[in-house]
């Protein structure tokens, strides 16, 4: 019944672009339930995903012993459009973590609050790992200020190995950008995934019950539409898409097989020529629309009264990979979305920003969005950079 729609030959027609051809796939799929096409997909036919040594970090960072073996879990973290903005120096006691400026999404985060989310994130893997190997850690945010080298330092002392089911959900969290079941999600179930040791005023809000989930569904699409419609910010989007022969050689950004594709849609991806950046963001916005909010159970809204510190941006990395982990560990799928803030920091106060505090309480800003929900299939894992690559 899939390819049903499909004529064998569509893909050698002139004017068929991998876009329309994967499109109809998608609406056949759609039917059957089971419908996934990710975001912001655009011209890369980056399908190779989990083969090659750019997948190498997610096999070998439980083995890697001591410090080492610590960054290596930290690389396996989330970060915005998978750029790593991190690199680590590792002392015979301690850790210490600095940005690399040289990963930058441009407008999409011209504030660079997302980057500071995910070295965030970066350190929460980098605290778990430490603890499983028996070295138990003592983070310092941004030890030399706030505009100093260091963006943490996380000294160890020995102690007993701490077991702690995120850590062992380290390899398994990925991003997933496919459908979610049409399955309720309680607010007990979502509320217990959030551990705030140390959080300070950085909470998580859900969005559960139909209406407001509606509202920020409609958010999530016109956000997505304005950023498509504002070409710098699609361009500097555009640029972290990999393709395959990119994969290997950069070890970062966006691949088509993270994308939340079934099998029949990736290969069906993978033989169609390249579509434009254009299509694929109108492509992106489809999808958000029929497949990202449409199936969302839940949304995650990560909110805190200071979002210009650099330290609450750090603890709410900290917080969202501690979310993702304990998610994963529960076998329920997140999915980050995060276009309203992006919107909002280029928009400035007239933009996203009155009707997103709408849906939370009073005087708190949102910093980072997501949906979750049980998944219709697992997330692929996306390329990274080993431990040694990232050392200072
Ligand atoms: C601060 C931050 C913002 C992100 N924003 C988005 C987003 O808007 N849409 C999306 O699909 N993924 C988003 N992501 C997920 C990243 O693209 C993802 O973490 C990265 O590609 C690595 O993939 P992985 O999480 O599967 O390991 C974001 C991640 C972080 C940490």
């Amino acid at each position: 019944m899939r390819t049903a729609l499909i004529d064998p030959a569509a893909d050698r027609k002139p004017g068929w672009s991998r876009r329309r051809f994967v499109k109809a796939l998608g609406a056949t799929v759609v039917v059957a339930g089971t419908g996934a096409l990710g975001y912001r997909i655009h011209d890369t036919a980056a399908l190779s995903s989990g083969h090659g040594e750019a997948y190498d970090p997610w096999r070998h960072w439980r083995e890697t012993p001591g410090l080492l073996g610590a960054v290596a879990a930290a690389v396996l973290a989330a970060s915005p459009h998978n750029t790593q903005p991190w690199l680590f120096g590792i002392r015979a006691d301690a850790v210490d973590v600095y940005v690399d400026p040289t990963r930058d999404t441009g407008t999409v985060d011209p504030f660079h609050r997302e980057r500071h989310v995910g070295l965030g994130c970066a350190i929460e893997n980098l605290v778990l790992a430490c603890r499983a190997r028996g070295l138990l850690p003592d983070v310092t945010l941004l030890p030399d200020g706030p505009s100093g080298a260091r963006i943490a330092e996380v000294a160890v002392h020995d102690g007993p190995p701490v077991a702690d089911p995120r850590y062992d959900a380290i390899g398994d969290r990925h991003t997933n950008r496919g459908p979610f079941e049409d399955r309720l999600i309680g607010l007990d179930t979502v509320t217990g995934l959030v551990d705030r040791t140390g959080t300070g005023d950085v909470e998580v809000r859900w969005i559960v019950d139909p209406e407001p989930r509606a509202a920020l569904g409609g958010l999530l699409v016109d956000a997505a539409a304005a950023l498509c419609a504002d070409e710098q910010q699609s361009r500097d989007n555009f640029a972290w898409f990999r393709n395959d022969d990119e994969i290997q050689r950069h070890r970062d950004g966006l691949t088509l097989g993270g994308q939340g594709f079934g099998p029949l849609e990736l290969a069906a991806a993978k033989v169609l020529p390249a579509s434009s950046r254009t299509e694929g963001d109108q492509f992106w916005l489809d999808r958000t629309r029929t497949v990202h909010t449409a199936t969302a159970a839940a949304y995650g809204v990560i909110t805190t009264r200071t979002p210009d510190d650099r330290a609450t941006q750090l603890t709410a990395g900290r917080l969202l990979e501690r979310v993702h982990l304990t998610a994963t560990s529960r076998g329920i799928a997140l999915h980050h979305m995060n276009q309203i803030t992006e919107r909002m920091d280029r928009e400035g106060a007239t933009g996203f920003g009155p009707r997103f505090a709408a849906l939370l309480p009073v005087g708190e800003t949102p910093l980072l969005t997501f949906r979750v929900g049980y998944p219709v299939r697992e997330a692929a894992p996306s390329p990274r950079r080993s431990a040694a690559q990232v050392l200072r």
